[in-house]
């Protein structure tokens, strides 16, 4: 996990925040959960679309830590979702070649959905140009939390020593670690925050935050957020002078 992308032009990694399920439904005089699964419709449209787009990886903020203080029977409905989700998603990921993972704090899932996971993950997991992961029971504060465990370990086993703790010990430890950084974050629904998500490996990553909600998201919303983020300059702390410079001397 380092902090420059592959490519400073275009994205290598988006991270979706997929809200507004929930309005969408209440819009139409239906059941949030009705919301939720058109919200799975809209996770596979734009799965393709990442590929279509050549964009490598896509993680999809699918569960927060937050999320179960919802009513225990929409809690349910989005476990049940997620099951059907990986049963009818796991082939399509074999076939065009993604390789799965799951961020978050996957032994607080209800047992059968981590086992679910767990098959599809080890089922793709020869893949690697294309990769989804999905951020389930996710919480950016957990993270941290359950990295500083491994490092506060890790010194009093006596393996690794105070000074040399540095951001790549951190990152050693993430549940990101084997994912580049988010180039580009996408909230969809209009709510401009990030909801405990990815907090630190989105440092410098370009935010969207779109009006539409998650359910209407098509590859036509993902395209124009694309081009959105190539129009603009990441600086990493430099001037623009100075990235202009880099770029030429790049050329
Ligand atoms: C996002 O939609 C899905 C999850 C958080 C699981 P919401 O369910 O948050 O939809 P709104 O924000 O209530 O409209
Ligand atoms: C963030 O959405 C979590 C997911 C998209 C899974 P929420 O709807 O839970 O976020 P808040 O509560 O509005 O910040
Ligand atoms: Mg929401």
């Amino acid at each position: 996990m380092g902090t420059e992308s592959k490519s400073p032009n275009y994205p290598n990694h988006i991270g979706m925040i997929m809200d507004g399920n929930g309005r969408w439904a209440n819009q139409r005089g239906l059941s949030r959960n009705k919301g939720h699964q058109q919200g799975v419709e809209a996770c596979q449209r734009v799965v393709k679309a990442c590929q279509e787009l050549d964009v490598h990886y896509l993680t999809l903020y699918a569960f927060s830590a937050e999320n179960w203080k919802r009513p225990e029977s929409e809690v349910n409905a989005l476990m049940e979702l997620l099951e059907l989700y990986l049963a009818k998603e796991t082939k399509t990921l074999i076939q065009k070649e993604i390789r799965l993972r799951a961020i978050g704090r996957l032994d607080g899932l209800p047992a059968k959905l981590t086992k679910s996971i767990m098959e599809a993950v080890d089922a793709t997991s020869r893949f690697g140009e294309w990769n989804l992961t999905l951020a389930l029971n996710y919480s950016s504060r957990n993270e941290m939390v359950d990295a500083s465990k491994a490092i506060a370990n890790a010194v009093a086993q006596g393996d690794l020593s105070i000074e040399d703790i540095d951001w790549d010990t951190f990152a050693k430890c993430m549940y990101t670690k084997d994912l580049p950084d988010p180039d580009l974050i996408v909230r969809t629904s209009g709510e401009t925050r990030l909801s405990n998500f990815l907090m630190m490996q989105s440092a410098y990553a370009e935010l969207i935050f779109t009006e539409t909600f998650w359910p209407d998201f098509t590859k036509a919303h993902l395209e124009e957020c694309i081009k959105i983020y190539c129009a603009r300059e990441r600086r990493y702390g430099l001037t623009g002078e100075q990235v202009h410079k880099k770029k030429l001397a790049n050329k």
